[in-house]
């Protein structure tokens, strides 16, 4: 299995395969991998001959600095379990400087509104560091299929968004989130929680699931409520940030129920001061 730290290395291998028509494939993550980034591998293995997977615990996308601090940095044993995988998988591990050169000056990007709700609106700036260092990964990759999880849903529209306005020429491809036994969509952030936390969170897909159930015959105001109640039933470990239903495609927050439209319920929610989010596609 191929490692690379600098972009340069990383396209002097990748150019003769390209030349060679064989198909690349791109999973950007943060490392500490699980299931859930696996998943996302091995669909890229099955779709293309050659997947590279990024490890980068990007900077510019946290507004937290004790939350960029204290994220998992795990790299030796991330690249065992790709290792394990297969050796058709090439790494890439970049530094600050070979992604953003010496000053982190960001570009500007018009996320037509997509980032002025949930995660946007409660991480402000978040989006605009994922969009400069994905446009960059992009760049020095430059794949045929780009996977990204469903599990960051609002993260997978605005790169959509981008990667059309933007052109570039890579077909983005979502890949279903993947759970742990108790329901809870996988995150590295888990790792943070007490095992009886990471036991209780389960509840956060149950409600999910609960609305769903409730969708069609019920109101959006009374659906919100019914969250709302839930969780202050499990305050003793669990804080709401916020419970949002909205419009699939353009992510505008949905006031009724129109037949022709698709709709997702999206959650986050504080445990034990770990920020977990979760989404569910409602009909
Ligand atoms: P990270 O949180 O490491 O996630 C990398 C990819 O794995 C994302 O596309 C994410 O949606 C997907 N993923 C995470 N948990 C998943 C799960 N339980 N099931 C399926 N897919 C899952 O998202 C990022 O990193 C960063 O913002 C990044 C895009 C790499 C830019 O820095």
């Amino acid at each position: 299995m191929k490692s690379f730290s600098a972009k340069s290395d990383l396209q002097t291998y990748l150019n003769p395969l390209r030349k060679k028509k064989k198909k690349i494939g791109f999973v950007p993550t943060m490392g500490a991998l699980h299931k859930g980034h696996l998943s996302l591998v091995k669909r890229a293995l099955y779709k293309t001959d050659v997947c590279v997977v990024s490890i980068y615990v990007n900077p510019t996308q946290f507004n937290d600095f004790k939350d960029l601090e204290s994220y998992p940095r795990t790299v030796d044993s991330d690249v065992l379990k790709l290792r394990q995988i297969s050796d058709n998988i090439v790494v890439y591990v970049p530094t600050n400087e070979d992604i953003y050169g010496k000053d982190f000056s960001l570009s500007d990007f018009d996320f037509m509104g997509l980032d002025k709700i949930m995660e946007g609106a409660n991480r402000p700036g978040h989006f605009k560091g994922v969009a400069n260092v994905v446009e960059r990964l992009i760049n020095a990759v430059q794949p045929k299929f780009t996977f990204f999880g469903e599990k960051d849903y609002q993260q997978l529209s605005i790169i959509q968004h981008l990667n059309q306005k933007h052109r570039w020429r890579t077909t983005i491809v979502p890949c279903p989130t993947e759970r742990e036994y108790n329901g809870l969509a996988l995150s590295s952030r888990n790792q943070k929680l007490s095992e009886t936390s990471r036991e209780k969170s389960g509840v956060i897909y149950e409600i999910l699931k609960q609305v769903k159930l409730k969708f069609s015959t019920n109101s959006m105001e009374n659906l919100k409520l019914y969250v709302k109640k839930k969780i202050s039933m499990h305050k003793d470990f669990i804080e709401l940030e916020y419970f949002e239903i909205a419009d699939e495609l353009t992510l505008t927050p949905a006031k009724k129920n129109q037949k022709k439209l698709k709709y997702r319920a999206f959650i986050a929610a504080k445990v034990e001061g770990v920020r977990l989010i979760d989404n569910i596609q409602l009909n």
